[in-house]
């Protein structure tokens, strides 16, 4: 992704190559920050308000200080206009600021869509199981655990596309004890068989994607029955067909679990359909 513009909170737009935070802001020295992510289609966000509901959440549960939502709508749209690219990523961050201070630094960044997304989802992508150790519902009863958190400290997550990489793998998806499935670093994980769709439940300390939940209210205009819950890896490695969704990938198909081909090893109908509804969603 090639920065584009950027904007912060107090100053409006400033070069993107200008340094913005200090030294000492916490969001650096502990990832103290949150942040979100979301994609721009005609030069306007998707579901921006939901984005930014989730951001003071996210910081409210990190115990930054509130999050200015009106400030952090302002400052996307400065960075928007300043990128002037139709069709882009927009990031938010409202860090803990310097250390001590207790003066949060809001930021916007917008970004170009990475090159490469159309032909992972022409070729469908292939996910490596990566277990995390935590008890399935571990995450409901430790807050200090930041499940469903979107917090800037995703060195794990990172570490995790690596080493889902390194195993020939294109991203990673989390299981829980007992081989749950969670989502990936930085996906909702789902799957079908029939007409049915499956997808980890909330309660599991999962973050609350906004495509996610785009995606629930298309697949029952589509027909399709969600059911949300605690699965096992092995429902997911025998379904018909996989996919992820993100704000910024939108919806992927899964061909591959952990070297094995997942249903018939090519995309399926079901993430295609999804795919088109969430684009007209973007383009209504
Ligand atoms: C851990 C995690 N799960 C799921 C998602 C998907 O959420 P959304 O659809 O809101 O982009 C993300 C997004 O970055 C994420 O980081």
């Amino acid at each position: 992704m090639t920065l584009l513009a950027v904007a912060v909170g107090g100053r409006g737009a400033v070069d993107p190559d200008e340094p913005v935070l200090a030294a000492d802001d916490e969001a650096l020295l502990r990832g103290r920050a949150a942040f979100e992510t979301t994609r721009v289609y005609g030069g306007k966000p998707f579901k921006l308000d939901e984005h930014l509901a989730r951001l003071a959440g996210s910081a409210e549960r990190i115990g930054l200080p509130p999050v200015d939502i009106n400030q952090c709508a302002h400052l996307a749209f400065t960075a928007l206009e300043a990128a002037r690219e139709p069709a882009a990523v927009l990031r938010l961050y409202w860090t803990a600021g310097r250390e001590g201070s207790g003066h949060p630094t809001a930021l916007a960044l917008v970004s170009t869509i990475p090159m490469h997304l159309e032909d992972l989802r022409a070729r469908g992508v292939k996910l490596a199981s990566l277990p995390l150790g935590l008890q399935a519902d571990l995450r409901a009863f430790a807050p200090w655990l930041l499940g469903g958190v979107k917090s800037t400290s995703y060195a794990v997550n990172m570490a995790a596309e690596a080493e889902a990489r390194r195993r020939g793998a294109d991203d990673a998806v989390f299981l829980a004890s007992g081989d749950v499935v969670l989502e990936g670093p930085v996906t909702n994980v789902w799957w079908r068989l029939g007409r049915v769709l499956y997808t980890p439940a909330l309660e599991l300390g999962i973050l609350a994607g906004v495509t996610r939940a785009a995606l629930i209210a298309a697949a029952a205009e589509l027909g399709y029955e969600v059911r949300e819950g605690a699965f096992p890896l092995s429902h997911l490695a025998s379904s018909e067909e996989a996919f992820t969704s993100s704000s910024v990938r939108e919806v992927m198909p899964v061909v591959e679990l952990d070297s094995e081909r997942l249903g018939t090893g090519l995309p399926g109908s079901a993430a295609w359909e999804l795919q088109a509804a969430l684009r007209a969603a973007a383009a209504a």
